[in-house]
């Protein structure tokens, strides 16, 4: 009989199950002692509701844009590298989910599956999230191919041109494809839905950098990529560049301080995101729930959207964050969870879980508009200022 899922927490657990150690983990963690990596998610629950009652609660509406795209919540799912070694095609599968639920994709450069591969199977313009390397020639090129697959705006990433050590990657030896060892090969003997898709599929390793980038020593490995290819000198005037090269929109991520929003704004970004990468970068650094305020305060009233992410793991998360002031949010590990639970019907169903708990919690605070949704649904003093 099929599980019957109603939390993102039931999918956490049967990907659990279900995906090889290494790439569970993979997702699953933080850099160091992870503090921030647990801290997101409880900044988040100590922000509590106003309940209403008696109040008109029919025709509910989640809808709105984001960065002018109709959403029909304003949820994203999150750049996120290796997601093909989730779930075989990975990327593909969870571009589906969301083109039919209504929400973007967005790809990471650490993709399995190629940008060429993700278009030739969507029909939604997707995001696609670039890091940037040292070499400006591959970087050109990604862009390009980003223009010719339609992407309709570029994600830059400015937090991780060096990577946060996460010692259980370090710990699995984590690479894609994972490499045979006695541990890994007993390991894999275990997870005979995970392997039995993978045989399935070519999508093995990073498919928008193998055979595209030369000069790594291991092309399996994600530490190998970004200690040897990604630019440590990283700097607005690569961001100006950038958007030159590329001539659409663009949304800056990593933002957690004024000052930096302050030069997204004069770099011309469309959107920025709170981020702290999940927890994955800079451990102790504040929650981005915590980061958001400020950045709000600081840069609110210019022409950028502001959005989330780091800890979002339910639709309460999502309201508490569009009463904080974002415009929308991205989700990562909720919608990696699902699709190593069960595939695309998985990514589904984190989407699913997601605007059930969103649209039931505006209700429940007495608002049917998500455009209505403020700061005055918020008990005073259990929310960041
Ligand atoms: C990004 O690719 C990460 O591993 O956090």
């Amino acid at each position: 009989m099929a599980p019957v899922i109603t939390c993102i927490e039931d999918l956490r657990v049967i990907a659990k199950r279900r995906v090889p150690r290494m790439f569970y983990d993979y997702a699953d963690s933080g850099s160091w002692t992870e503090s921030t990596y647990r801290s997101n998610e409880t900044a988040f629950q100590k922000i509590k509701f106003r309940q209403r009652v008696a109040v008109n609660m029919e025709n509910r509406s989640l809808e709105n844009t984001m960065i002018g795209e109709n959403v029909t919540m304003p949820v994203a799912l999150a750049p996120t590298g290796l997601t093909g070694m989730q779930h075989a095609d990975g990327e593909i599968l969870a571009a589906r989910a969301a083109e039919k639920f209504g929400v973007p994709f967005t790809l990471s450069t650490m993709s399995i599956c190629s940008i060429e591969d993700v278009a030739e199977h969507t029909s939604r313009p997707f995001w696609f999230q670039l890091y940037v390397m040292k070499d400006k020639g591959f970087v050109e090129r990604l862009i390009n191919r980003a223009k010719a697959a339609k992407c309709s705006a570029l994600v830059i990433t400015l937090d991780l041109q060096i990577l946060g050590q996460r010692h259980k990657d370090i710990k699995n030896g984590l690479s894609s494809p994972p490499k045979p060892t006695l541990t890994n090969l007993i390991n894999l003997a275990t997870k005979p839905y995970w392997c039995w898709h993978m045989l399935h599929t070519k999508r093995r390793t990073f498919g928008n950098i193998v055979g595209h980038a030369s000069g790594v020593s291991d092309t399996s490995s994600l530490s190998a990529w970004t200690s040897q290819q990604f630019d440590p000198a990283l700097s607005w005037d690569d961001v100006a560049w950038i958007k030159d090269k590329w001539g659409g929109k663009i949304i800056i991520k990593g933002i957690m301080e004024p000052e930096d929003a302050h030069l997204a704004v004069k770099s011309g970004a469309d959107a920025l995101i709170v981020s702290n990468h999940g927890g994955r970068q800079l451990d102790g650094a504040l929650p981005s729930i915590e980061a958001l305020p400020a950045i709000v305060d600081a840069v609110g009233k210019d022409n950028i959207e502001i959005y989330l992410d780091s800890g979002v793991r339910s639709g309460q998360d999502v309201i508490r964050s569009v009463a904080m002031g974002a415009r929308g949010v991205f989700i990562g590990r909720p919608f990696l969870y699902g699709l190593g639970a069960m595939g695309e019907a998985g990514v589904t169903k984190a989407l699913e879980v997601i605007r059930n708990e969103a649209d039931l919690t505006m209700a429940f605070c007495g608002l049917r508009n998500i455009k209505d949704v403020n700061k005055s649904i918020l008990v005073p003093g259990t929310y960041p200022t």
